[in-house]
């Protein structure tokens, strides 16, 4: 794969530290740390997770995700259906299987809730588990220290709420796009593809192996199809935009042998 950005510079906040004042990146997961907690999560599943925003189709979705700037993503200029696009092409291209690249196509799709007048700290950027302790490992962890959570003494110490190895689909995670387009999608993708959805942001597991502690042994597995997209959804970043009217009826047929023509969101 060769991109126009060095792989080494994606993702590469540290560099924002010390101007966090003028950093949107910063100040978005100021904010984000501070106002996820384990309530607020919880209070988001069940009102998105009830699906009574809309019907439309997969297609329609990309599109109207189109109109978004994500302001936690430091790397791209890309638009969003640009994005997918890029992704699912990517995965494509390595030979990977219809799910995989459909997966590629949808995995953003949860970010249309920014468009339902969710702040984007509610919606986008990295994610972790809720009712226990925060890893070091998440960006910007020093920001958690406004997080009211960290007040609660149920929810201290490396399992809080949890059982050891409870497994991840009983771990509350920060709510975001992720966990909004599961539950919109899970009735008709396969397994791997609702745990790629679900835990694609969540960087400190893939990338440093943090909250192991929280996981059985299905997650163990399926997590191998988390790290297998992850360079996927980044370092597909720097290549050229694709053409999106090109690819167009491709990916509308993909679709098609995945989901009915409309479903809810
Ligand atoms: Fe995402
Ligand atoms: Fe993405």
């Amino acid at each position: 794969m060769t991109g126009t950005q060095d792989e080494d510079q994606f993702r590469d906040y540290s560099s924002r530290e010390s101007m966090q004042d003028a950093d949107p990146v910063a100040e978005f997961y100021r904010l984000n740390h501070k106002y996820q907690t384990l309530a607020f999560a919880r209070a988001k599943i069940d009102q998105y997770g009830a699906l009574s925003l809309a019907r439309m189709g997969v297609w329609e979705a990309c599109e109207l995700l189109n109109t978004l700037v994500d302001d936690s993503d430091p790397d791209t200029s890309l638009s969003q259906i640009q994005h997918l696009l890029q992704t699912a092409e990517a995965i494509r291209q390595a030979g990977h299987p219809r799910w995989f690249q459909l997966t590629g196509l949808i995995h953003d799709l949860g970010k249309i809730l920014c468009l339902q007048g969710e702040p984007q700290w509610a919606v986008v950027g990295d994610t972790f588990p809720l009712g226990c302790e925060f890893s070091a490992d998440i960006v910007y962890a020093d920001f958690f220290a406004a997080n009211p959570d960290q007040m609660n003494p149920d929810y201290q110490g490396q399992l809080g709420i949890y059982a050891p190895e409870c497994g991840l689909d009983k771990v509350t995670m920060s709510f975001g796009h992720d966990e909004y387009l599961y539950r919109v999608t899970r009735a008709y993708l396969p397994l791997e593809a609702q745990y790629i959805i679900r835990y694609h942001s969540f960087y400190s597991a893939h990338s440093a192996g943090a909250y192991d502690y929280l996981m059985n042994a299905q997650d163990r597995e399926l997590f191998q199809w988390v790290k297998l997209f992850q360079p996927f959804d980044l370092y597909s970043k720097g290549h050229a935009p694709p053409d999106i009217e090109q690819l167009k009826d491709y990916y509308q047929t993909l679709i098609a042998e995945f989901f009915p023509a409309t479903i809810q969101w």
